[in-house]
């Protein structure tokens, strides 16, 4: 990989879960590949934390809090990316949680707030992202896992989550690809 490539010059990136962990990496290499990143994570600090280090590389970044399982946090996520960027090109959905449990010990809150960061999530963004998506010819990304595919003992919600999502991801692109 070439990372001097600025092959997302004037683009705009939105990348959930990226206070941290991969959606960071993510985040960070559209950065240096020359896109514009919307570091979205509900954790404020860490995600602020992320922007000013981008941002004092010279980068343009911005966080923005929000619960990406709530439907009106998204929406005015996207409506702050839109103001202030005026586009969309690139959605990277990797905010992501693992709870551990079978589908005896999982409680149904567990279960609900699985389903809801790891599937809901993805849902609510393309939902009110799409729509913009559809004007630059943009790109969505979602971040699956082995267990999108197989799975392994006391991972009940997550594994369904995760299998759930490559049937979402499937639709999508039948619907909106062309
Ligand atoms: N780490 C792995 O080995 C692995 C393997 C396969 C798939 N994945 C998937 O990759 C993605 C990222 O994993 P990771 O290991 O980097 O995780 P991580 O825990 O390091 O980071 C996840 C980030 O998502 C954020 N987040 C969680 N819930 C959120 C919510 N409701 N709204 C907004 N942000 C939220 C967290 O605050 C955190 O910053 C997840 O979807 C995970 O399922 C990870």
């Amino acid at each position: 990989m070439n990372h001097g490539d600025k092959e997302f010059s004037g683009k705009v990136a939105i990348v959930t879960g990226a206070a941290m962990g991969i959606g960071q990496a993510v985040a960070e290499l559209l950065a240096e590949r020359g896109a514009k990143v919307a570091i979205v994570d509900r954790d404020e600090v860490p995600a602020k934390e992320v922007a000013d280090t981008l941002s004092a590389r010279g980068f343009e970044v911005r966080a923005i809090a929000t619960d990406v399982s709530s439907g009106a946090q998204v929406a005015a996520c996207i409506a702050e990316v839109v103001d202030a960027w005026g586009r969309i090109d690139i959605v990277s959905n990797n905010a992501g949680i693992q709870r551990y449990g079978t589908v005896e010990t999982t409680t149904e809150s567990e279960w609900d707030e699985v389903i809801d960061i790891n599937l809901k999530s993805v849902y609510l963004v393309c939902h009110h992202a799409i729509p913009h998506l559809r004007k630059t010819r943009g790109a969505i990304v979602n971040m699956a896992s082995v267990q999108s595919f197989a799975t392994q003992r006391g991972v009940a919600a997550y594994t369904t989550g995760k299998h759930a999502l490559i049937g979402l991801t499937r639709s999508m692109a039948l619907d909106f690809a062309g």
